[in-house]
């Protein structure tokens, strides 16, 4: 077991090729890292999203994939917890939605100099989102504006790097629909009752994911993202010594991954940029050992493991843990839905920024 300081890019890269090398790390060579924080349930009646299509920069931005491309795969060697990043960026912007909002780059916005109305990316369920992302979409966007000005949404260029990014680290590739408008609104009080937590149980996940049109099976196959990236030590610290008040550990987390946690994440006095990895096998690689990992007791949050407890979605985890090609064929047809939750088109209802942090006024 070791325990990482990252200081710099390239640390981080020659990390990445070695712990790619590592595959066959045991559980006990879990790397704790040190990163600059920067229901069996029926889909409810919703309004139909609105109409995407590949196509849809045919003629506006013929070369949009390949621009974006340029800068996640630069992004992906240079700092590769771009990937993860930007992954959960996307999925934070389409889950917060109520009426207004949805996959509309409404997370990007910084709130305004002097305003008392906070932005979405200043929520407390937010302050974790690293900057990677962040940044990431904002150098696709000078590349994309410097090419097509005016005309690529920032909502499509954040659609189009996390799916970049899921195929960059080993996962599916899958063609991003098109045609989102960026949102009008972003505020910070809307995201909280939006947003899953690391102690959701799993109806409480089931309500969430429902109510943005999102089945049993959707919400098992999207939390296969968890097979890449990390989470700080006060997500899960409270399974290692005082689980649900019980003043014992959680019962289904492995002995030996619960010792190796246990040596990074104290009870208290820990350090709040201590991170460890979701997937304690392959933790850059965007593979299937998630959902193996769940049957092995080795889920790092107790909203993960409870996955592979539930009966409602345990046969879903033991599946996609058999069958990793259905896995990434499932995962890239769960993307494209979440990609379209709330999605506006038109000046009605959307806008089209110029720069991803500040509203057209
Ligand atoms: C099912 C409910 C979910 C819960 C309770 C949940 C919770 C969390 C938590 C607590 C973290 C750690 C944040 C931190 O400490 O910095 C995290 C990280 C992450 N989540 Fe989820 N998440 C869920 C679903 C999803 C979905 C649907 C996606 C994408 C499709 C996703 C993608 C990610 C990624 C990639 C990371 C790693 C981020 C990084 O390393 O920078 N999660 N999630």
């Amino acid at each position: 077991m070791y325990i990482t300081h990252i200081q710099n890019k390239n640390t981080m890269q020659i990390l990445a090729r070695s712990r790619l090398h590592a595959l066959s790390i045991s559980l006990l060579c879990i790397s704790l890292l040190i990163i600059p924080s920067s229901a069996n349930n029926p889909t409810p009646a919703r309004r139909p999203p609105r109409q995407l299509s590949v196509n849809y920069y045919a003629k506006s931005c013929p070369n949009l994939d390949q621009l974006v491309a340029s800068v996640t795969s630069q992004q992906f060697k240079e700092s590769p917890v771009s990937g993860p990043a930007t992954i959960r960026l996307f999925f934070h912007d389409c889950f917060v939605e109520i009426v207004i909002q949805g996959c509309d780059a409404s997370i990007l916005i910084s709130t305004k100099p002097g305003s008392r109305e906070l932005a979405e990316k200043e929520a407390e369920d937010n302050k974790d989102l690293r900057t990677e992302g962040f940044d990431t979409v904002h150098k696709a966007k000078a590349l994309v504006e410097s090419k097509c000005p005016g005309a690529v949404s920032c909502s499509d260029i954040l659609a189009i790097a996390a799916r970049d990014f899921v195929h960059l680290a080993g996962g599916p590739y899958y063609q991003v629909k098109k045609g989102r408008w960026d949102g009008k609104f972003s505020k910070s009080t809307t995201v909280a009752n939006n947003i899953p937590r690391a102690n959701s149980t799993v109806d409480e996940l089931l309500n969430l994911f429902a109510s943005k049109g999102l089945s049993l099976q959707d919400m098992v196959v999207l939390s296969g993202a968890h097979t890449i990236g990390f989470a700080h030590c006060k997500q899960f610290v409270g399974r290692l010594y005082n689980y649900r008040g019980t003043k014992r550990p959680d019962p289904e987390m492995d002995p030996r991954l619960l010792k190796a946690l246990r040596m990074s994440c104290p009870q208290f006095g820990g350090g709040a940029g201590v991170v460890a990895p979701f997937d304690v096998t392959t933790p850059f690689l965007f593979d299937h050992a998630y959902y193996g990992n769940l049957e092995g007791k080795l889920g790092l949050l107790a909203s993960d493991q409870g996955l592979a407890l539930d009966p409602r979605t345990g046969p879903v985890v033991r599946l996609l843990g058999k069958d990793k090609e259905r896995f990434f064929e499932w995962f890239a047809v769960a993307m494209e839905k979440m990609g379209s939750v709330g999605v506006k088109r038109g000046r009605r209802h959307g806008e089209r920024r110029r720069d991803c942090t500040v509203h057209v006024s």
